[in-house]
């Protein structure tokens, strides 16, 4: 259902033709002073008796990248729809380029691409036949359609299979595909929903490369992720989201100040000195995992404290499997922010608000 809302989507988005386009560019020169491609204030939303979001305030300036982080069910589809006047929200407000997405969405829908957490594609059409049906529906000239369906083939590795019909696609070929097909008419502003979810290591990192050019390239782009690593590595602010409602707000050093840059994990080797570990290794920020018997720290004093937590552990006859540095997770920014993890607050109604 989503995909087919979303086909419907980017025939709407297009059909604004040279009026459109010129429409586009004069909105772009009256942007407002203040720079922000995107304005959200107080947006609530609820299904039947569920309340989605619970009242979501972010901006973002034009030419940068806001990541809305958080687990299933947070809330963040929801966003990205009512911004891509997809969905009408209950309460509240939403500004695209000083533009409002309910009273103005036909000219909102001339500034905005959008790539949904499902592939939106013609499984019957080819790889390139699907990307030039999308460019025709943007009313892009024949020569901007094949120049800009080679660029997007070849960045997204899809050369060789152009010519096979997308039914044939692997899951990780039609999430490229989907991306490619947003971006063919360059839109202003890019909202992405979860744009790497599926994708093997090497995709993820031409997704990554593809959003960066777009950035340089004075575009703005909300994306929604799970990933903390890829909050960090692609937005300039991050907005922490659970339950509806924002929990954390600010760029990735600010964030990282809150819960630490880098954590170190131990594995403990054996579960029945699981318990005496946790309080041998007593050190800020302690997160454990009885599962997998980890502790773990955020890194502070470097080889210094590991040697400490080593020594620690082996005086008091605790065997360790293995110690690895590593980013932080969702899971930790949660459990630092809220006090649990992602899992846990998924049956919860109420999120806790930043204190
Ligand atoms: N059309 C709908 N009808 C009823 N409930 C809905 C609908 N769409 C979403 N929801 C509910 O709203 C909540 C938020 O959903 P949303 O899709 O925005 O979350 P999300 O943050 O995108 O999660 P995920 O990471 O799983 O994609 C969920 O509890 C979901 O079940
Ligand atoms: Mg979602």
């Amino acid at each position: 259902m989503v995909s087919a809302d979303f086909g419907i989507s980017l025939l709407s988005t297009h059909g604004t033709g040279k009026q459109g386009m010129v429409h586009h560019n004069r909105l772009i020169e009256n942007q407002a002073p203040a720079g922000n491609a995107i304005v959200v204030k107080g947006l609530i939303k609820s299904f039947k008796r569920l309340k989605v979001l619970d009242g979501i305030d972010f901006v973002v300036k034009q030419g940068t990248v806001l990541a809305l982080l958080g687990p299933n069910g947070a809330g963040k589809t929801t966003t990205v729809h009512i911004l891509g006047t997809l969905l009408l929200p209950d309460g509240g407000k939403a500004l695209i380029n000083g533009l409002d997405v309910v009273k103005e969405a036909n000219r909102v829908r001339s500034l905005i691409g959008l790539t949904g957490q499902y592939a939106a594609l013609d499984e019957y059409l080819t790889g390139t036949e699907n990307l030039h049906m999308i460019g025709r529906l943007y009313r892009l000239s024949h020569r901007d359609i094949k120049r800009r369906t080679r660029e997007l083939l070849e960045l997204f590795d899809l050369v060789e299979a152009s010519n096979r019909a997308v039914k044939t696609y692997s899951g990780g070929m039609r999430r490229r595909l989907d991306l490619a097909v947003s971006l063919i008419a360059s839109p202003p502003i890019i909202f992405l929903d979860e744009p790497t979810t599926g994708l093997d290591p090497r995709s993820r990192l031409i997704m990554w490369n593809i959003i960066k050019q777009l950035v340089s390239s004075g575009t703005t782009i909300l994306l929604t992720t799970q990933d903390m690593d890829e909050a960090d590595n692609l937005a300039d602010r991050i907005v922490v989201i659970n339950g509806g409602k924002i929990i954390a707000e600010g760029t990735a050093d600010e964030l990282k100040q809150r819960i630490g840059s880098e954590r170190l994990e131990i594995t403990v080797s054996e579960a029945s000195n699981f318990d005496e570990a946790k309080k041998v290794v007593d050190e800020d920020g302690l997160h454990v995992d009885s599962k997998r018997r980890t502790l773990s720290v955020v890194t502070k004093g470097g080889v210094h404290q590991l040697k400490q937590v080593l020594s620690n552990l082996d005086e008091a006859g605790i065997n360790v499997e293995s110690v690895s540095f590593r980013s932080p997770t969702l899971d930790d920014v949660f459990l630092t922010l809220t006090g649990h993890t992602t899992e846990q607050s998924k049956g919860e109604t109420k999120a806790q608000q930043e204190g």
